[in-house]
């Protein structure tokens, strides 16, 4: 049977938190249930956690900034980098799963958009064609999905400010909360404490991922989602 986490003092700094969660054993207690941070914003985002019968903890997956360049329409594909985009190819993929970190969620839909190798968002009407670097794709049967794109570029904010590559995901599904976030890759020099973007949740290891060659070419990478229930 699960059940809900105690909660913890919402006073307690959001990287404690994930130090705490990213490093929770079995039989770990009071793990935290925070309030909505909402799409678009807040400081990283929710931690919401539960503890299982066999006393493992399940984390959902933690929200991120939604940013100024979501666009609603994109295409539903997989392939959302053209062959001729310039770049190294990414390949992506991973699992959507209930609270329970076990349960595949059929048919979540993620909606995927990402800056180019250079760094830059094209508007869904550039030159490249209409909805370039952006797709949405629907999880499997076994909760599975994946992503053909190409690796996105650091891009700066300001004056020496950087942020760490990036590609930003809302997945939702019915009966759970839809979540907004971003995925990061391993050995980004913009990572914490680096991010420019202080109110990103860049520092969930949950969401850094490493990168593989893949044979043949190109780099490989893997993202499990975890949504909270409604
Ligand atoms: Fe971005």
């Amino acid at each position: 049977m699960l059940h809900r986490a105690g909660r913890l003092d919402p006073r307690l700094d959001r990287r404690a938190l994930l130090r705490l969660l990213g490093g929770a054993s079995a039989g770990a207690a009071g793990l935290a249930l925070f309030g909505a941070c909402g799409d678009g914003g807040g400081p990283g985002g929710d931690l919401d956690a539960r503890i299982l019968s066999d006393g493992a903890v399940c984390r959902a997956t933690t929200a991120d900034v939604l940013g100024p360049y979501h666009r609603a329409g994109a295409p539903s594909r997989m392939m959302i980098a053209a062959a001729t985009e310039a770049g190294d190819r990414l390949a992506l993929d991973g699992v959507v799963l209930a609270d329970d970190c076990a349960t595949p969620l059929v048919g979540a839909m993620l909606d995927v958009w990402q800056a180019d190798a250079s760094g830059a968002y094209h508007e869904p009407t550039a030159a490249g064609g209409p909805y370039r670097l952006r797709g949405k794709l629907a999880t499997a049967a076994d909760g599975t999905w994946m992503l053909d794109t190409v690796r996105p570029g650091n891009y700066q904010t300001g004056p020496g400010a950087w942020r760490p590559a990036h590609v930003h995901v809302i997945v939702s599904h019915p009966g759970y909360r839809t979540v907004t976030t971003q995925l990061y890759f391993a050995g980004d020099p913009y990572l914490p404490p680096n991010d420019s973007c202080t109110s990103c949740g860049s520092d969930d290891p949950a969401r850094i991922i490493a990168l593989t060659p893949r044979a043949g070419g190109g780099l490989a990478g893997a993202l499990r989602v975890v949504l909270a229930r409604v």
